[in-house]
């Protein structure tokens, strides 16, 4: 303890003590405060410039006092003075994470959703970003919307999803066809039932947001079916906790290997997020590898998995849609399981046109048009 400032700031080792609202005194850091002094950061790029690693010394105040309203400190080994908002310092004084407006509770939707679902129509998202913050919302919440009123182009998608973010390739390139293939390298192209999946889980980072631009759909079935896992994953975790734990801390294996490419991947089939509540799931039949866990390990990891994927089938949670020419459904890949029932590739056309975003971008994007930030 080195000393106590006339305003109640008392100076310790290695940091100092705050009196801060309502009579609470706070502890702060020396490195932290002299790191997070506002001259610390450039105006212009708003990155921070302050070189905590070029110190010489650990820093250490030679004084420190309130005054109107700052916390206004003097460093021992330089003339520099740092003063630092009261309010600043509360926000950060019981070492919580900084508030995320964007962290907003995910909504769980169920078999009835469709009649419900956030709608867009392409003009009004394109004239008013007011709009393109609602669609922001609704995925963050719902991880689902339907765009309506598309153009009938190549370029309407790529300019759809521009608006929440970059397009993000995959190893299928920046954008897809859904459509019989001839030669087909994905189950997708074929005009068979597509089970319940999530995209690409054999990529590192799967896609986080996943546009499907429907250009046309005149054929018999191919109907849409869309699962919110995180209803699912919900009544798993009441339903099966033990079978919960097993897939939120085993990672699989995922692949998709062919004559150009051999991805592989391994990812737990339910997700966490960094505040302990369920963001989305990873599961994929036609693209998990072959599991290569102990084989007794299987004895219990099966039968959760099982357990899973027929609780994902359950008609409580199926949300069945037919896609129509114009519309564009946009979804969390990491949330929304979906699949569709096959079709007959003669009775006519099936087109979809589809690309990827990021969920941080999306975040990013609901942020900035919500006017949110450290640097408003
Ligand atoms: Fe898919």
């Amino acid at each position: 303890m080195l000393g106590t400032g006339e305003t109640g700031v008392l100076l310790r080792d290695n940091g100092l003590d705050v009196p801060l609202a309502n009579g609470e005194t706070a502890y702060f850091n020396y490195y932290w405060l002299r790191d997070n002094c506002p001259t610390s950061f450039d105006p212009e790029t708003r990155e921070r410039v302050f070189d905590v690693f070029g110190m010489d010394t650990a820093p250490k105040a030679r004084s420190a006092a309130i005054s109107a309203g700052d916390l206004e400190i003097s460093w021992a080994d330089s003339n520099h003075i740092t003063r630092l908002p009261l309010k600043f310092l509360s926000a950060y004084a019981k070492g919580e994470k900084r508030p995320d407006i964007a962290n907003l509770p995910r909504v769980p939707w169920y078999g009835d959703h469709y009649a419900k679902i956030a709608r867009f129509a392409y003009d009004d998202l394109v004239a008013d970003k007011a709009n393109v913050l609602e669609w922001t919302r609704a995925m963050l919440t719902d991880g689902v919307a339907l765009l309506t009123g598309l153009p009938d182009t190549d370029a309407a998608l790529l300019d759809t999803a521009s608006l929440i973010g970059h397009v993000r390739p995959s190893y299928f390139g920046l954008d897809f066809e859904v459509k019989t293939h001839i030669k087909p390298t994905n189950l997708a192209y074929t005009s068979k039932a597509l089970p319940l999946h999530t995209d690409l889980p054999d990529e590192d980072l799967a896609p986080g947001v996943q546009f499907l631009h429907c250009r046309a759909n005149t054929v018999d079935g191919g109907n849409s079916i869309f699962v919110d896992a995180i209803a699912v994953a919900e009544d798993f975790r009441k339903a099966y906790p033990e079978d919960f734990d097993l897939l939120v801390a085993t990672d699989v294996p995922y692949y998709c290997e062919h004559e150009s490419f051999d991805m592989r991947s391994r990812q737990r089939v339910i997700e966490l997020d960094e505040y302990g509540n369920i963001s989305g799931v990873t599961i994929s039949q036609h693209h998990a590898d072959i599991f290569d866990m102990p084989q007794d390990y299987l004895d219990r990891y099966y039968p959760a998995f099982c357990r899973f994927g027929k609780m994902m089938r359950d008609a409580k949670y199926l949300m069945r849609f037919h896609l129509n020419g114009g519309e564009c459904i946009v979804f969390d890949n990491h949330r929304i399981v979906h699949g569709r029932e096959a079709y007959s590739a003669t009775s006519g056309q099936r087109h979809l046109h589809g690309c990827y975003t990021d969920r941080g971008e999306l975040r990013s994007t609901f942020r900035v048009l919500s006017g949110e930030g450290r640097f408003k």
